[in-house]
């Protein structure tokens, strides 16, 4: 496999002059990564469909001609992106900014040598550049919902888009760039994420405006922080706090089809360049209706504590003041995030003229099912027991 992709890579792969990059502007050493070597010099034309060289039925061990860099790839949606890339027979780079054990989950995804782990420092230009030079399509998923003492929201959600897009034009050999940003990213809103995100678009389709924005509702999966922390939230304090009345309403979407809509993005015939798609589920829950349906599923007497929006924003008030005049780190705010408290204030739908899934050809996932199997884990007794009285039965009532 390693040896026909190199083959592909001599033959397909001419060297052209707008993607050669001077090694000495690099902060990591590009001589390692070999990005001279002809099979990393793309001659794919930098705006709309380019030529891609592709080989194989279309597996994890055919050539899909993809060398995509995904920013992000260590987050939640990431792994689903990498992996639904890999499948495909792409080369995925995925910069990381952590240790090793962030990024190994993700080699296995693909072909021996399919997924490379790259380094990097978002802040450092250079070194975004080395992450990006060998690569023909950009994904950026990279964002935060929450400020730390280090990087606040517009820095993250804004400040690195518009700097992966300025390299990727600068690099001429971008075939495409995904940007994913938030159902609800407006600059009238209340939430700083949101109008982070609202900006990071702007700046992404000025820089390139043949670029694919994609906006996810609330993401739902194995690895998710809202039904996962509902749900130890629960288990521990035998409650769900409900902010407001519990009536704000949503449309949360299983985190397997917004990956699989990134890459029919990617796959498409351009069709999906410069627009811009609101990826909802399509089942609209209140916050109450989706509680009731993770007690249903963890069969746990459903119970809640409704907490006004004010007392919420009160409580979740003295880590925002003291963020910034504290010594040391803060704990992350799972539940009382002020931002996003502010956020729910509204109800966050997808709209009525947006494009959506199935403008990509994609029918979403319903949420109860396949999509939520992961919360059988929270039984008590393991997944075929329960305790609530629907079920009538008990751990203690079993033989
Ligand atoms: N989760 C949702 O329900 C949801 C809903 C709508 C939109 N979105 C958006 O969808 C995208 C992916 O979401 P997600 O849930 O997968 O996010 P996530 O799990 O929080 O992952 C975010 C990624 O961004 C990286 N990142 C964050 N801050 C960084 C920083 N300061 N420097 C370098 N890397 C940084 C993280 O790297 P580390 O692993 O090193 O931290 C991680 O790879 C984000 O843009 C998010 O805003 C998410």
């Amino acid at each position: 496999m390693q040896a026909v992709s190199r083959r592909l890579g001599h033959r397909y792969l001419k060297p052209a002059a707008s993607v050669i990059l001077r090694q000495s502007t690099y902060f990591f050493p590009l001589a390692d990564y070999g990005v001279e070597h002809p099979r990393y010099i793309s001659t794919i034309t930098p705006k709309g469909v380019g030529h891609l060289v592709r080989k194989g039925t279309g597996g994890r061990s055919s050539v899909s001609g993809l060398i995509a860099v995904v920013f992000g790839a260590t987050g939640f949606l990431g792994r689903y992106v990498v992996q639904q890339l890999a499948k495909m027979g792409s080369q995925v780079l995925v910069p990381f900014r952590g240790g090793e054990d962030a990024h190994r989950h993700l080699k296995l995804m693909g072909d021996l040598g399919q997924v490379v782990p790259m380094h990097f420092n978002p802040r450092d230009e250079d070194s975004v550049k080395a992450v990006m030079a060998k690569a023909n399509v950009v994904i950026n998923l990279m964002g935060r919902d929450y400020e730390t003492r280090n990087y606040s929201f517009e820095e993250v959600n804004h400040g690195m888009a518009e700097k992966f897009a300025t390299i990727a034009k600068e690099h001429g050999g971008i075939m495409r760039f995904i940007q994913v940003s938030c159902l609800g990213a407006s600059p009238s809103s209340p939430s700083r994420y949101l109008k982070a995100k609202a900006a990071a678009e702007q700046s992404v389709l000025r820089e390139i405006p043949e670029a694919t924005v994609l906006r996810p509702a609330t993401m739902i999966g194995t690895e998710d922080r809202m039904l996962n922390t509902w749900a130890h939230f629960a288990k521990k304090y035998s409650f769900v706090p409900l902010f407001g009345d519990g009536s704000t309403k949503f449309q949360p979407v299983y985190v397997v089809d917004v990956a699989a809509a990134v890459v029919a993005a990617l796959k498409d015939d351009g069709t999906s360049m410069g627009k811009i798609y609101e990826l909802g589920g399509p089942e609209i829950f209140t916050m109450h209706e989706l509680a009731e349906v993770m007690f249903e599923t963890i069969r746990e007497w459903p119970r809640y504590v409704k907490i006004p929006l004010p007392v919420a924003k009160a409580a979740a008030m003295p880590r925002e003041i003291l963020l910034n005049k504290v010594p040391f780190p803060l704990p992350t705010p799972s539940i009382f995030n002020l931002d996003k408290i502010n956020a729910i204030s509204t109800d966050t739908l997808v709209s009525e003229n947006a494009l959506t899934f199935l403008d990509l050809g994609i029918e979403p996932h319903k949420l109860r099912g396949y999509p939520i199997e992961f919360l059988l884990s929270y039984r008590k007794g393991g997944p075929q027991l329960g305790s609530t009285v629907s079920e009538g039965v008990s751990p203690d009532s079993l033989p």
